[in-house]
């Protein structure tokens, strides 16, 4: 019977085996136990890490074929008077692998604990990486506090494409090819050209566009970008938003007008800046109007002080206004001899400077950060 630490032992084979005294020659013998041990300890101080560790566990220690393992299932085998010395060296066999695999294990662990410290190490002294909060365009943020006041007297919110058809941007507001309104509006075309499409150079084709797509009465306010050839200086920019106002409903009059006007102003600027209404005209309201907000920097008094946010004018223009023009709501498909109606625009970069002191208009276009922060905590 070979004594192989790794040898499976079978009790058929004590039965065929000749030798009369099985505790000498079998699993149990001290030669095979000697064995398993030397194999047991060979292979515990071989493992170089707990993972090895753990399959020397199974091979030597506990799995159903360690050597040991077998030689305890073979003790019952053994004639009872052999069974009892059998068993103490068994015992000991084991309790010395045992011994071994515990001490190494316990060498393995520190071993990958020290090594753990090490590689995972943090250092909690270092400053956190923070991620700066983002911050809303001072621009969106005033479009929305506007838009809300509106809402809030019970108008809608249009919207109209920012590449606009010719018809809707120039001819349908009373603004003819040879208008000379249209070439102040320095216009951005559109390729192919003569395909009659532009960058909207103002918001008012959506007065047209929401005319023509409710059912009337109409009150609606449309926020949007619109576009002009004008290079980008202190005061102009190529790219900018307006806000446009329309109601039309029967028996509108311009007290009307005067009066949201001044609702919108107070809940935009505050109450205490006066606004005023000065004679103007535009091609698509009939009277027009300009609305101008006292000056927030010097309140009027630009009289006694200069004042250059308002060139000692001691007023800022705000918008256009007026009575839309019967030709607009023709234009439109609106009876003109029952429904009358005011519109409004404005642009939103200008009320923004004006409301938070901003002095180039520039800033708002820049998209750097630093300029949009103070702003994008507001509500
Ligand atoms: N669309 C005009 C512009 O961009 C502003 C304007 C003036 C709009 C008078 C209006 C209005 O609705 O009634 O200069």
């Amino acid at each position: 019977m070979p004594a192989s630490a790794n040898d499976e032992f079978k009790t058929t084979d004590l039965m065929t085996m000749t030798d009369p005294h099985p505790a000498a020659t079998g699993p149990c013998s001290p030669e095979s136990l000697a064995a398993a041990v030397a194999a047991g300890l060979d292979a515990v101080a071989r493992a170089a890490d707990l993972a090895e560790l753990a399959s020397v566990r199974t091979a030597h220690v506990d799995g159903r074929s360690a050597p040991l393992v077998l030689a305890r299932r073979a003790l019952g085998e053994l004639p009872r008077e052999d069974r009892a010395e059998a068993g103490r060296r068994l015992n000991e066999a084991l309790a010395t692998v045992r011994d071994a695999f515990t001490a190494r294990l316990a060498e393995l662990t520190a071993a990958r604990d020290a090594r753990v410290l090490v590689e995972e190490r943090v250092d909690v002294t270092l400053p956190a990486r923070r991620r700066r909060p983002g911050a809303r365009h001072p621009i969106a943020v005033l479009t929305e506090r506007v838009v809300d006041t509106f809402v809030a007297m019970g108008y809608e919110v249009a919207e109209g494409p920012e590449v606009e058809h010719d018809w809707f941007n120039f001819e349908a507001l009373n603004m003819h090819p040879d208008h000379p309104a249209r070439s102040e509006h320095d216009t951005l075309y559109v390729e192919p050209e003569g395909a009659g499409r532009v960058l909207r150079t103002h918001t008012s084709p959506v007065q047209v566009r929401a005319l023509l797509s409710r059912p009337l009465p109409v009150y609606v306010v449309c926020p949007g970008r619109t576009f002009r050839n004008d290079t980008i200086d202190a005061t102009h920019s190529p790219v900018f938003g307006q806000l446009e106002g329309l109601a039309v409903d029967e028996g509108i009059t311009m007290a009307d007008l005067r009066g949201t006007l001044e609702a919108f102003a107070s809940a935009l600027f505050g109450t205490n800046l006066a606004t005023r209404l000065r004679p103007s005209f535009f091609p698509f309201t009939e009277p027009s109007a300009e609305l101008d907000v006292q000056c927030f920097n010097c309140r009027g008094e630009a009289a006694r002080q200069p004042c250059r946010v308002c060139s000692d004018e001691g007023w800022i223009e705000l918008g256009g206004c007026g009575m839309v023009d019967p030709n607009v709501l023709r234009a439109a498909g609106v009876d003109a001899s029952r429904y009358s109606g005011f519109a409004f625009g404005m642009g939103l970069e200008r009320a923004a400077m004006i409301r938070h002191g901003v002095r180039e208009i520039r800033d708002f276009v820049d998209g750097d950060i630093r300029f949009s922060l103070p702003f994008g905590i507001e509500g």
